[in-house]
């Protein structure tokens, strides 16, 4: 396994590579992302595995600075899942005018209206700072195949509307959301939380699961069912920051008819160094 740093670096490890797959990530590998890595290698001969914490997509109040970076860690597990190369470029690397202060991205990708919704709405510039960082490692990589996981229901339907948009010759695939025998989601924000803490994390899920339930009983009443998982997750102590149920396919709120949904959650919950974190979630549901 290779690990480079520089574009250039890259551009000659892939030089006489065809048949490239490609897994973005920001580090600090769980194994939800390995996960992706084992898809990778099944669509292509050749994977690159990015790490790099994007400034572009954090919020001037999120968690950038204090974003876990373990890459000694990443590539030792990496190099055990079997990966090919990994580019840990630095900030510089992505952003040539960076400045030291500012990163002067003045083109910067439109997200479609629907990163303004869910996690956007919270996180104004968050789509838009993720599908240009995206769109650079896509030009840096080249591949014929890029995975991410589902886990980012929103930003995996984000990537996807930008490479139909943009005539992108990129195959892009899904990997399952994995979790702790809890339920709980896997995330490098879970290293936030102490022990007690996680255990409290998994309601997130569960409350997911149990409207998940109810749909499929037949429950067609969404607001209701959205409420009530709202008032029940606040009352544990949680401070939502949407609950809703959409269509999977078009991510817009459900209607009757749809058959083929995603619930989807995102909360903060109180974390060990007494602040919040704020964790994600989403179930797929076929009726
Ligand atoms: P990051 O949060 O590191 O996630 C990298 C990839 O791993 C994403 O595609 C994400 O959906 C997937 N992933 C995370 N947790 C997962 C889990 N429990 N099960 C399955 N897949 C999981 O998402 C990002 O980084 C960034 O926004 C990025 C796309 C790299 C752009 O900066």
């Amino acid at each position: 396994m290779q690990i480079v740093h520089t574009i250039a670096e890259l551009r000659a490890a892939l030089k006489n590579q065809s048949g490239i797959s490609f897994v973005p990530t920001m580090g600090n590998l769980h194994a939800g992302h390995l996960q992706l890595v084992e898809i990778a290698k099944q669509h292509a001969h050749c994977v690159v595995v990015s790490i790099f914490v994007n400034p572009l997509q954090f919020g001037a109040n999120e968690d950038f600075g204090s974003y876990p970076r373990t890459l000694e860690a990443d590539c030792e597990k990496l190099k055990a899942a079997g990966a090919d190369i990994v580019f840990a470029p630095n900030v510089t690397e992505i952003y040539p005018d960076f400045d030291g202060k500012n990163l002067n991205q003045t083109m910067t990708i439109t997200p479609p209206p629907i990163a303004s919704e869910l996690c956007g709405a919270s996180r104004p510039g968050h789509f838009s700072g993720v599908a240009t960082v995206v769109m650079k490692l896509f030009n840096m990589v080249q591949p014929d195949v890029a995975v991410f996981g589902q886990k980012d229901f929103q930003q995996l339907f984000i990537i996807k509307e930008m490479v139909k948009q943009f005539n992108l010759p990129i195959e892009i695939i899904a990997g399952d959301t994995m979790r702790e025998a809890s339920g709980l989601a896997m995330s490098s924000r879970n290293g936030y939380l102490n022990e007690a803490q996680r255990t409290q994390a998994a309601q997130l899920n569960a409350a997911l699961q149990s409207m998940v339930q109810a749909l499929k009983n037949g429950v067609k009443n969404f607001s209701a069912l959205e409420n009530t998982a709202t008032q029940k997750l606040n009352q544990q102590g949680w401070e939502v920051d949407y609950i809703s149920i959409r269509s999977a396919l078009t991510l817009q709120p459900a209607a009757a008819q749809d058959q083929h949904l995603v619930v989807l959650g995102a909360a903060k919950i109180s974390n060990n160094q007494a602040g919040k974190t704020r964790l994600i979630d989403n179930i797929e549901v076929h009726l």
